[in-house]
């Protein structure tokens, strides 16, 4: 078991935004989270995360708790996420912004830089590589130099991936990685995320493109107004009159 949320809540006031999720993530699953706008999804990534912390419930990553942890201690085990609104330095480039990503991501201490130390600059060219690596797996090696705020909506969604990625994570956390992406984009993200699970890692996918995600997961988990409305495979899930009711109340 990778990571496992015991009957986690949070509300905010007097709204409940998450209410008793209670699910795993295993090793090499890709695992949606789906639901109705206002579902409770970014809530629970920001939850396991550690931007947010539960008002009930334990959060527990390889048997650990993890649920009273600062976020960045929670990245340093290896739990790595991309930001439904997307979340770029707009005048650093690509690269730049994985680079960064992953400064903050360590905190590595900022005097070996400043003392221009050897150690620093070998640290610097190894980070400066894996960012450029990272961002050839989301097929953006040849947009390295250019500014965040110049690449299209798609482009810096996928940044934010290589960002992820880049720091070679056990659990990512996609929030809606595919949004405002073309269907081309979409594939190969679809592509990517499954290969990243092959390679060993827990994915927890919040998707709202329904065929992708019935593609893609391997056990899915819905929500509706902050509790599990049904879980198992994609066909179970798409056949339950709960999940059915949930999405046509959206649409009307
Ligand atoms: N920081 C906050 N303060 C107050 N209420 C919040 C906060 N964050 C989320 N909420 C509320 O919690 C509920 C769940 O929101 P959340 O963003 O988790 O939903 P979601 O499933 O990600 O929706 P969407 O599909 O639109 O992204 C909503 O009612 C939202 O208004
Ligand atoms: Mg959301």
């Amino acid at each position: 078991m990778t990571l496992a949320l015991q009957s986690v809540s949070r509300s905010f006031g007097g709204v409940r935004a998450v209410e008793d999720a209670t699910f795993t993530v295993e090793k090499g699953e890709v695992h949606g989270l789906i639901g109705p706008n206002g579902a409770g999804k970014t809530t629970l990534v920001n939850l396991i995360s550690g931007l947010l912390q539960p008002t009930q419930g334990e959060i527990a990553l390889e048997g650990q708790r993890i649920d009273r942890l600062p976020a960045h201690r929670i990245a340093a085990r290896g739990v790595a996420r991309t930001y439904q609104n997307i979340r770029l330095f707009a005048g650093l480039s690509a690269a730049g912004n994985v680079v960064v990503g992953e400064h903050l991501r360590r905190r590595a201490p900022l005097w070996p830089r400043l003392l221009l130390l050897p150690s620093a600059r070998r640290e610097e060219r190894a980070a400066a590589q894996t960012a450029l690596e990272a961002l050839a797996r989301v097929g953006l090696r040849e947009r390295a130099g250019t500014a965040a705020a110049n690449l299209s909506y798609g482009e810096q969604r996928r940044v934010e991936i290589a960002r992820a990625l880049a720091s070679q994570p056990r659990v990512l956390l996609l929030d809606e990685p595919t949004a405002g992406m073309n269907p081309n984009e979409a594939r190969n993200v679809a592509r990517l995320v499954r290969e990243v699970a092959r390679e060993g890692r827990a994915v927890l996918l919040i998707e709202h493109n329904v065929r992708l995600v019935m593609e893609l997961c391997d056990r899915i988990t819905v929500l509706n107004f902050g509790r599990v409305i049904a879980r198992g495979g994609p066909a179970e899930v798409t056949k339950d009159p709960a999940v059915i009711t949930a999405y046509l109340g959206e649409a009307e």
